[in-house]
């Protein structure tokens, strides 16, 4: 009964399922859920993707010679759905993730599907599968499409087949624990009183984003080099996670120390001067100096974030300085709140940095005026409970 035109479904393939799903809606943290369907759509040498069809969601077949496993060929993408108060699901800005993919594939020597395809597939997979789509306030169903090179190749070659590919899972806080942590500390603290409205978002925030977190600066590793692919989101660049090494004796070991110190994330320096902030394994940094908001220019380095960039329109409407350019690791130290931002991350505040051994704690445990409102303003945006001005939601 959808309104979404897709020539790539079969109807005898999709039949919606109804039954009620048995989820703790009230739990949900950053972990796979398996869903009902997932969307394929395959590319050959002609460069045509082909009708895409929804399929039960499981396990793919792929050649030990694909491109994607051999040479890592391959792309993928973050966005998400959230249900609104009258039960309408709405997306945040897909057309900027259709060309983020687009320019990524361009750089990975892949074609990729047109914008109206990317659109047509995000759609249709969330409507086979919107009975995963958590109740608002709870979070949202996080979408996830991939791009790689499926056809077989030996030597260094693009591969001669590509698969465009869609699954889903019901997401909460992408830091869950300090998510618990921090609501706790909100609903017990003495130096602030909440209204009903604002006592609702925060249980909203508790559910979906706002954690401070605890970063470490990296030093010795790096996330990407100028001319390499750090500004796009291809596979490589997450495999070595907050733990770049080596061998699996030190990736235990730095995954105890890590854990052992409480850090959540790791934020990489840039690998020429080793003195500017490039970006944390999974999001996007900010910094706030004296009401003046800085983060990272764009130059090659650093993923250019669709919740980075909604962010600096949300706080410039909201009256504040926003600059893009060259942010110092000593800047960060002296900021007076640092924050992150990402699709999976939304808006996470920083709670601690330690750099060199040096531990710098923020005030309020990160949960600064910026981040609140920038928090607010665009998580109000994305499930619908404020009007949407710059025709960022599509439903
Ligand atoms: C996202 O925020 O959607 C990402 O792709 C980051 C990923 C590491 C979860």
């Amino acid at each position: 009964s959808s309104t979404i035109r897709c020539e790539a479904t079969e109807a005898s393939v999709y039949r919606e399922t109804v039954e009620t799903i048995n989820l703790d809606w009230d739990n949900l943290g950053f972990g796979l859920v398996p869903t009902d369907y997932m969307y394929i759509s395959k590319c050959s040498q002609d460069g045509i993707f082909t009708k895409g069809e929804l399929l039960r969601y499981g396990p793919i077949e792929l050649s030990p010679s694909s491109g994607v496993l051999n040479y890592g060929q391959g792309l993928f993408e973050g966005l998400k759905a959230y249900k609104k108060e009258d039960g309408s699901i709405l997306l945040f800005r897909p057309h900027e993730n259709a060309l983020r993919m687009r320019m990524g594939a361009e750089r990975m020597c892949m074609p990729s599907p047109a914008v109206e395809q990317f659109l047509n597939a995000v759609k249709l997979t969330v409507l086979a599968n919107k009975r995963w789509v958590p109740p608002t306030g709870k979070g949202s169903l996080y979408i996830r499409p991939l791009l790689f090179g499926s056809g077989t190749v030996l030597g260094l070659a693009p591969a001669p087949e590509y698969t465009f590919l869609i699954f889903v899972s019901p997401v909460g806080n992408y830091f869950k624990h300090r998510a618990l942590y921090v609501y706790l500390c909100m609903i017990t603290s003495e130096e602030v009183s909440y209204g009903k409205e604002q006592t609702n978002r925060w249980k909203y925030a508790f559910q979906e984003g706002l954690a401070p977190i605890n970063l470490v600066v990296e030093n010795e590793f790096h996330r990407a080099a100028p001319g390499g692919t750090g500004g796009v989101k291809t596979i490589g660049n997450y495999a070595s996670v907050s733990e770049l090494v080596t061998s699996v004796e030190q990736v235990l070991k730095a995954q105890k120390r890590a854990k052992e110190n409480g850090y959540s994330d790791v934020l990489y320096l840039d690998s020429i001067h080793k003195k500017y902030l490039e970006e944390v394994s999974s999001c996007n940094i900010f910094v706030v100096k004296n009401n003046i908001i800085s983060t990272p220019e764009i130059k090659g380095t650093i993923l250019p974030g669709i919740t980075r960039k909604s962010i600096i329109d949300v706080a410039r409407g909201q009256g504040y300085q926003v600059e893009e350019r060259l942010v110092s690791v000593e800047e960060l130290l002296d900021a007076d709140e640092v924050f992150c931002t990402g699709t999976a991350v939304v808006v996470s505040p920083v709670g601690s940095i330690t750099y060199l051994g040096r531990k710098v704690e923020y005030k309020n445990s990160g949960i600064g005026v910026v981040s609140q409102q920038v928090y607010s303003s665009l998580t109000s945006l994305q499930m619908g409970l404020t009007e949407d001005k710059m025709g960022w939601t599509m439903k």
